[in-house]
């Protein structure tokens, strides 16, 4: 049974001590469930207060926001897969649809990072998504499909060891989430696509991201296709990360 993860991104937010402040908060109301997940995407500079913070709890996993692909180098502003896991890190967003609407990231570069991450037995949750435009011309699938085309080539064991979050652009920060039913259509497309590439795609996790919040948390998990969530503007609130992270659909 893939197991439920609920993944906070919390983007330009929190430094070393507003992390630190944060999940000492968030810990006084945590209660680990079974088979339920909890993941922290912090700036790369938050990690090691954020694994500090974490040792003893369980159920939890902190992650970086973003890796450059070389491991050292004159690469000036970037982060190396082997520095973030030196602070703690234990999975990594590639292609977050900032990363390649903000910062221009394409493709080849997502799939080199994903390689880079694996390599360093590092989980990659791969975001992929379409445009409001690419929604209306009706080009969602065929958009999923190319940005997952940087898997091709990964044997079934590097396959396993991926996470897939499905965050239409139109969705994040808009407060427009994707209906649940929507969602797990795309779902579908994208375990199908998986199903391609080799067997382990079954085990492959996929999340749904773009203006999750507690109101709308447990309709989304709910569907049997959406095996997680990846929250930006509300994972920022100890509160209602709370709530996200303890719902249920039942
Ligand atoms: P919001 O939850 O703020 O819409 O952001 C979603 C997102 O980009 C998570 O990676």
């Amino acid at each position: 049974m893939r197991p439920l993860i609920l993944a906070a991104n919390w983007k330009m937010h929190l430094g070393p001590a507003g992390a630190a402040a944060f999940l000492r908060e968030f810990l006084a109301g945590y209660h680990p469930a079974s088979n339920r997940e909890v993941w922290f995407f912090v700036p790369s500079v938050s990690v090691a207060a954020a694994a500090a913070a974490l040792r003893d709890a369980t159920a939890v996993r902190v992650g970086v926001q973003n890796v450059y692909w070389e491991p050292k180098g004159a690469f000036t502003g970037e982060t190396s897969v082997p520095m973030a896991v030196e602070a703690g890190a234990s999975a990594a967003l590639v292609g977050h649809s900032e990363r390649r609407h903000v910062f221009g990231e394409t493709d080849a570069e997502t799939g080199l990072k994903v390689r880079a991450l694996l390599a360093a037995d590092v989980i990659p949750v791969l975001c992929v998504g379409e445009t409001l435009a690419e929604r209306e011309r009706d080009q969602t699938l065929s958009v999923v499909r190319r940005q997952l085309a940087v898997l091709d080539g990964l044997d079934r064991a590097a396959l396993a060891r991926l996470v897939i979050a499905y965050e239409p652009v139109w969705a994040i920060g808009t407060g427009r989430n994707a209906t649940p039913a929507d969602a797990a259509q795309v779902h579908a497309a994208i375990r199908t696509h998986l199903g391609t590439l080799g067997a382990a795609g079954d085990h492959v996790p996929i999340l749904y991201g773009g203006s999750v919040k507690p109101g709308n948390a447990a309709e989304l998990i709910g569907e049997s296709e959406i095996d997680g969530l990846l929250v930006g503007g509300a994972s920022l609130d100890p509160a209602s990360w709370l709530a996200i992270v303890g719902a249920r659909s039942d």
